[in-house]
């Protein structure tokens, strides 16, 4: 694809972004895009499930892919009430109609089919062996990211992707470790992509899992190396004492305004998310 084509295209999906709120920024939502739009399936229509669709920003994505590759469906779930986390923050929610309005203005009514529900009353909904792409960004608790696995693995076809965000929270992490990053499992070729605003783990799945190469033990080192860096990080910041973090922090609050004033595009996304 020419740079010229790609412009256009990331140009498109920014405008299609735009009043949608979320945590997704551009440059994830724009490997959501690619990620879609180049998944190579023949004799049938790519099919996508999504696990977590807010009020749509990861949904538009996907579906903005699959409108440039020029065929496929992304099955949004979400039960449209909040996690727990969502919850605490904004109170008792219904993010439903907000999502519909956003499809409909984003123009992706036609290939996105919105189910409200949880990700585990949704999966006899789908046959085994018919989801191409699975993106999961629900919940990243332990035990409801090991749900999603378990429900959702035998749903992939043999050469499907497996997608997610925050892999190093340590409840996402740890059902790496346990379930998809080891000889046994039937993921390979684990593709960590980094974007300062987000990341996310890619994986293949097999049916009959081929022999785990150097590759493999390279991603797996990669993953394991990144979440060590950020568990030390965590417990430095344990070991500083707090009244030196919130100097810290104001000192750095303070910058920031001063950055904004003078440069005021830079607290754009800070504006969107009311952070
Ligand atoms: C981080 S938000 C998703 C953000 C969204 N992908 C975006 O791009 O804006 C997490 C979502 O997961 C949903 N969720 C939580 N538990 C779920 C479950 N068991 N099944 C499906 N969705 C769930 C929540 O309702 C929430 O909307």
């Amino acid at each position: 694809m020419s740079i010229e084509n790609s412009e256009r295209l990331r140009a498109s999906l920014d405008k299609a972004l735009d009043g949608v709120e979320g945590w997704l920024e551009l440059p994830v939502a724009w490997q959501l895009h690619e990620i879609a739009r180049r998944f190579p399936v023949s004799n049938e229509a790519t099919k996508i499930v999504e696990i977590g669709t807010w009020k749509g920003r990861s949904t538009i994505a996907l579906a903005k892919g699959l409108q440039a590759k020029g065929e496929g469906m992304v099955y949004g779930i979400d039960p449209h009430t909040g996690s727990e986390q969502t919850r605490l923050i904004y109170g008792e929610l219904d993010t439903w109609n907000e999502l519909l309005a956003n499809l409909k203005a984003a123009g992706v009514e036609d290939c996105v089919v919105p189910i409200r529900s949880t990700a585990h009353a949704a999966r006899p909904r789908f046959e085994d062996k018919s989801i191409h792409l699975l993106l999961i960004d629900g919940s990243r608790e332990y035990n409801e990211f090991r749900e999603y696995i378990e429900d959702w693995e035998t749903t992939l076809t043999d050469g499907g992707i497996l997608v997610f965000r925050g892999p190093f929270q340590p409840g996402v992490y740890r059902v790496v470790r346990e379930g998809l990053l080891h000889r046994r499992s039937r993921f390979r070729k684990p593709i960590y992509i980094y974007e300062r605003s987000g990341e996310m783990l890619m994986l293949e799945h097999h049916i009959d899992p081929p022999a785990w190469t150097f590759r493999d033990w390279v991603g797996l080192r990669v993953v394991a190396t990144q979440y060590g860096a950020r568990n030390s990080t965590r417990r430095l910041r344990r070991l500083v004492p707090s009244v030196f973090r919130r100097r810290a922090k104001s000192t750095l609050n303070g910058f920031l305004k001063l950055l904004s004033r003078a440069a005021p595009g830079a607290t754009a996304a800070s504006k969107r998310y009311g952070g």
